[in-house]
């Protein structure tokens, strides 16, 4: 099975953890096993647990992690979902979606080439792009758009959506897109569907809604001393982690400003130019 994906940040959140022997991780989002290999790579002690709520993901790192198999754990799930066993040294997330998620046609994700609307990332949830795509009302396409798009045209392609029902494939939807805009914003820095693109995806996934329970949830999973590392991609998500981590008063965040890519990883692995990072430490209890 194809399963690419290069991890971002590497350096900067394996070392900004403080991974240690005898530690046990908690991978979130194990995708094709990147981040977990390094963290495992460390020292023989570690012990890792693994999730992912895609279960091509979770096939694939078990084949990407096999040496690994004797200090780890996989769940299959949401991690907005997870009830731990133990307390962790360390917990990371890296969200969104994989490389090889947006590969694959079939999946939905990706307007370049031509598959269904589906963009779950578990594929055992009922709702697909294609339902909301082809039942929502107009206004409330708009809105998606508009909010988790940041998408300036959201009415005008939510009307044009709507006119051109049913819509079967990406494709489909990204031309449908591309006509509905302005002439000057259809040869931008990126293609005018891009934005309605991740508004579905959040949409689908309920991504925001994870994110927020997991961020809520994690500190009492740390022990005292423990560190979480988030990796986000769009401001939207960037904007929730900075907010939860600097609240909590169970936490110290450690990243005053996010870390970001160099300009070297930059021109080797391009997805990583959005990622940011932020790191927090978690307290002693009060009183
Ligand atoms: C960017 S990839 C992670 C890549 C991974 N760090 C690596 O190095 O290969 C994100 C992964 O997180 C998963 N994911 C996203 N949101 C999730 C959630 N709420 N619960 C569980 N898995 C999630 C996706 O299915 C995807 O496989």
């Amino acid at each position: 099975m194809q399963y690419q994906h290069t991890p971002v940040l590497p350096d900067e959140l394996i070392s900004g953890i403080q991974v240690k022997s005898g530690g046990v991780y908690l991978d979130c989002t194990v995708g094709g096993g990147g981040h977990s290999a390094l963290i495992l790579q460390k020292c023989e002690l570690i012990k890792l647990v693994a999730i992912d709520h895609d279960q091509m993901a979770i096939a694939a790192a078990q084949v990407k992690l096999s040496e690994f198999s004797d200090r780890l754990e996989f769940w299959h799930g949401n991690f907005s979902q997870y009830r731990p066993k133990q307390k962790f040294n360390g917990i990371i997330a890296d969200l969104g979606v994989s490389s090889a998620q947006l590969d694959l046609p079939e999946r939905g994700f990706s307007f370049r080439d031509a598959g269904d609307l589906d963009m779950r990332m578990d594929q055992s949830q009922t709702l697909t792009a294609a339902d909301i795509v082809n039942d929502y009302a107009e206004i409330e396409l708009s809105k998606i758009f508009f909010e988790l798009g940041e998408e300036r045209y959201s009415y005008r392609i939510a009307r044009a959506i709507v006119k051109a029902r049913p819509l079967k494939t990406t494709v489909q939807l990204a031309d449908v897109i591309f006509h509905a805009v302005p002439r000057a914003y259809r040869y931008g820095r990126i293609h005018p569907a891009t934005r309605v693109f991740q508004a579905l995806r959040i949409t689908v996934n309920q991504e925001l809604k994870a994110l927020e329970t997991l961020l809520q949830k994690a500190p009492d999973w740390l022990e005292v001393g423990g560190k979480i590392g988030i990796i986000s991609f769009h401001s939207l998500e960037d904007r929730i982690v900075k907010h939860r981590l600097k609240e909590d008063d169970r936490l110290r965040v450690d990243t005053k400003k996010p870390v970001i890519a160099t300009e070297a990883e930059v021109s080797v692995n391009p997805r990583s130019r959005s990622a940011k990072l932020r790191i927090a430490t978690k307290l002693e209890p009060l009183g």
